[in-house]
C-alpha cells in the first residue's frame, strides 16, 4: 500500500524483531522487549523531520552553534497496549511529555470505548506521537485522533507495530493531516477484527493476561 502520509518500515532489524514478536511461543518478557525495540526504531523515523532551531553551546574547548528541537514533543500512548511503546520511546526522547488515552474495543461491535484521558498542554504546542502497537479496524485510532484534534494538536504522527490495510485507509481518510509510521502492513482483518497474520492480542501478550 502506497500513500504519501504512510511510512512502512523497510529495515531488516525491524522485520527480524517483528517475526519473533509474532511467534506464539514468545512469552511476555521477550515480547515486551521486542515491541519496545521496534517502537523506538519507528519513533526514530517518525521524528526524522522534527522542526529544529540553532542553539548556542559551550563545549570544554569553545562555543559553537548546535541544534535543538524547536517545539515540545508529546507522546500519547493508547492504553493498554501503547504502554509497551511508551517507556522505550521516552528513553529515546527523555525531554518529551506524556499524555494518556484509555480506550478499549467493545468486543460485540468493535467500537472504541473511552475510559481515561489525561493530556498535557504541550499537545497543542508541537508534534504528537500517538502510540498504539496495533491498528486494526482503525476505530481506536480515529477516536484518539478526534480527542487530540479537539485538544488543539496540529501535527500528529501515529506509530504502530502492525497495521491492517483497512485501518490505515480509515485513519488517513478520517484525518486529512495525520501521518502513519508502521513496522509492517499485514494482509487483512479476520471476521472478528483481528489482524492476519498479526500477533494476536498485543495488550494480553504484553501484560500476560491471556
Ligand atoms: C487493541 C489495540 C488497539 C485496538 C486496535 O486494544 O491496542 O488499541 O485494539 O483495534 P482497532 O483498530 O480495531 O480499534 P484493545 O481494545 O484490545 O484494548 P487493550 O489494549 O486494553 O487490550
Ligand atoms: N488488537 C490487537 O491487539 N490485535 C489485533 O489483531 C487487533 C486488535
Amino acid at each position: 500500500m502506497h500513500h504519501p502520509r504512510v511510512y512502512a518500515a523497510d529495515h531488516p532489524l525491524i522485520a527480524h524483531y517483528l517475526t519473533r514478536a509474532r511467534d506464539r511461543d514468545t512469552r511476555s518478557p521477550l515480547f515486551r522487549e521486542l515491541v519496545g525495540q521496534v517502537g523506538a526504531m519507528l519513533a526514530y523515523e517518525a521524528t526524522r523531520d522534527l522542526p529544529t532551531r540553532p542553539a548556542e553551546v559551550t563545549t570544554p574547548l569553545e562555543t559553537c552553534t548546535g541544534i535543538a528541537l524547536a517545539q515540545p514533543l508529546t507522546l500519547v500512548p493508547i492504553l493498554r497496549a501503547g504502554i509497551g511503546f511508551a517507556e522505550p520511546i521516552l528513553r529515546l526522547i527523555p525531554d518529551a511529555s506524556m499524555g494518556h488515552l484509555g480506550l478499549y474495543r467493545r468486543e460485540s461491535d468493535l467500537t472504541p470505548v473511552a475510559y481515561y484521558e489525561n493530556l498535557p498542554a504541550s499537545v497543542s504546542q508541537g508534534p504528537v506521537l500517538l502510540l498504539d502497537p496495533m491498528l486494526a479496524t482503525g476505530g481506536s485510532g480515529t477516536a484518539a485522533l478526534d480527542v487530540l484534534r479537539k485538544a488543539g494538536a496540529t501535527d500528529i504522527r501515529f506509530v504502530a507495530l502492525i497495521a491492517a490495510p483497512e485501518g490505515i485507509e480509515r485513519l488517513v481518510e478520517h484525518d486529512p493531516d495525520v501521518r502513519v509510521f508502521v513496522g509492517c502492513i499485514d494482509r487483512q482483518l479476520n471476521d472478528i477484527g483481528y489482524i492476519l497474520p498479526g500477533l494476536g492480542d498485543a495488550g494480553d501478550r504484553l501484560f500476560g493476561t491471556l
